[in-house]
């Protein structure tokens, strides 16, 4: 059979141990073994420790979320099984056949290896260790199940044996686990080698991306003293929309009105938020306010928005190669868009110098551009960006860059993960001006926190804080929105 040794199971075998290896040359083949990036490892090195060993890590493992009902026997028959299905195949042989047939040969075998080594499960159980062990040789291993639920936001694995995810906001342990850090060090290098790039002692940091448009970073050992590190942020076919989030209550329908009214009118926009509180998700439902005729350039680490108008140009930054040479920065991009005559620039995040060229080119005809940038409140996000400026080495007094910012941002919107896992639009704050060396700015809205319910979820109310007649009103006039604007002001205010 193609794919498989030459030599015969041993029949019967009583252990992955007695299972047979070929004598060397015995192969059905004598093509050159392909080169796979899909060799499971079979490393003996013993899974370690679990690190933490308390009383809290056993209250962790009460709450863990069960990932196809996998318990210790399960693992224990699967390893066998795995081991001997690895003696038995021919992985340069199996490389070459498409991933059907391959899933086909890798089905035969292990249906064999079962009924020779008389393991007894149900025809359900046999059908999820095959799933898996194809998974295991041909996909993503034990990441698979994760990756095909649309409900889990992120996978977060730290080292084989703990993997969590986050699910409606909150994080949780799983069952799920590598058979060793060599597994899961494997699976990693086939994720990152997907766009040539690889991650090992040499180079053990990377970020890449899966097929699906999941962000995956790497931090592999010795960096990641438990083993690798892999972090995804799972890509949602459908991103939520305005009205998604106004079904949540992030946002309230009137504040979604002015953000509507904000993305429209071209207002030079800065979102800003805690890691995984929603501005990414935010900035792409402000990008769908955007005219179908402007001509927009999205500069992103790795591209996540998905705009609906049809003059996009999508831009992605490139990290240097293993030469240390290529890199392409974030900086680059946006001093590159504005030769591209764009109307608005979108920057998925502003971490460094690149905040000097957004400011610029936000006061330099190319009114509402937007990007995010991690900050805890609209104060701190202008804070930060005037440190990029000042770390950026532009030698630039402190008023003057305060000035910049003032004069190119005009609203910032902050996006929160509250404690019971929910993201809330906690404030929609315009920029006004400075007062001697102060940034002067104003809350439209605000959330306004009550307390708690019964189960634990924070009750709030999304208020306007009575402002009538916003900065931007003569633009929001300009464009004939004003009377929208005022109405969704005195909704929210009553
Ligand atoms: N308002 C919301 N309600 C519920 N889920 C949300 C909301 N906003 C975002 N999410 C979900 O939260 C996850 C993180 O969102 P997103 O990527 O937008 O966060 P982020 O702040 O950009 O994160 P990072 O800091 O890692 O870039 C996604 O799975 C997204 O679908
Ligand atoms: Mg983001």
């Amino acid at each position: 059979m193609f794919g498989r040794r030459t030599a015969p199971l041993e029949t019967p075998p009583v252990s992955a141990q007695s299972v047979a290896k070929p004598k060397a040359g015995a192969k059905t083949s004598a093509k050159p073994a392909a080169k796979t990036n899909a060799t499971p490892s079979k490393s003996s090195t013993p899974p370690p420790p679990p690190r933490v060993d308390n009383a809290k890590a056993e209250k962790a493992s009460q709450n863990t979320a069960d990932v196809g009902g996998r318990g210790e026997d399960y693992f224990k028959t699967k390893t066998t099984i795995f081991n001997a299905l690895i003696d038995t195949i021919d992985l340069s042989q199996l490389s070459q056949l498409d991933t059907e047939s391959a899933a086909e040969e890798i089905r035969d075998i292990v249906n064999e290896i079962i009924s020779i080594k008389n393991v007894s499960m149900s025809i359900a159980e046999q059908e999820a260790l095959l799933q898996d062990i194809c998974n295991d040789v041909l996909g993503y291993g034990p990441l698979e199940p994760l990756l095909a639920r649309d409900d889990i936001s992120d996978i977060m694995v730290n080292g084989a044996n703990r993997v969590f995810i986050e699910v409606g906001g909150k994080i949780q342990l799983t069952n799920v686990r590598f058979r060793d850090n060599g597994q899961l060090m494997n699976i990693c290098q086939r994720i990152v080698s997907q766009i040539g790039r690889r991650v090992d002692e040499a180079s053990p940091i990377c970020d890449a991306r899966l097929p699906d448009g999941s962000r995956v970073n790497v931090i592999a050992p010795p960096l990641s003293i438990d083993g690798a590190a892999l972090t995804i942020r799972k890509f949602k076919k459908d991103k939520l929309r305005i009205d998604d989030l106004v079904n949540f209550g992030s946002i309230s329908p009137e504040g979604a009105r002015v953000l509507e009214i904000v993305g429209h009118c071209r207002i030079n926009t800065l979102i800003s938020g805690g890691t995984g509180s929603g501005k990414t998700t935010l900035l792409n439902c402000m990008t769908s306010f955007i005219e179908h005729d402007e001509r927009v350039i999205t500069c992103e680490d790795a591209a996540e928005l998905q705009l609906q108008q049809p003059h996009t140009v999508r831009l992605e930054t490139r990290p240097p190669n293993l030469e240390g040479q290529g890199e392409v920065t974030m900086r680059d991009l946006v001093k590159n868009c504005l030769r591209m005559r764009p109307e608005r620039i979108i920057v998925g995040e502003v971490r460094g110098p690149e905040a000097f060229d957004l400011l610029q080119a936000m006061n330099t005809g190319h009114d509402g551009s937007m990007g995010t940038l991690h900050a805890n409140s609209p104060r701190e996000a202008l804070q930060r960006i005037e440190s990029m400026i000042t770390m950026g080495g532009y030698n630039l007094p402190s008023k003057t860059i305060r000035e910049m910012i003032v004069g190119s941002i005009d609203v910032v919107i902050q996006a929160a993960r509250l404690r019971d896992g929910s993201r809330r639009i906690t404030h929609v704050t315009e920029v006004l001006g400075t007062e001697g060396d102060t940034i002067i700015t104003q809350d439209l809205f605000v959330y306004d926190m009550s307390g708690e319910d019964d189960d634990g979820n924070i009750v709030g109310k999304h208020m306007s804080t009575g402002i009538a007649r916003p900065a931007f009103w003569d633009r929001a006039k300009y464009y004939g929105k004003e009377a929208e604007l005022a109405g969704a002001l005195d909704a929210a205010s009553e």
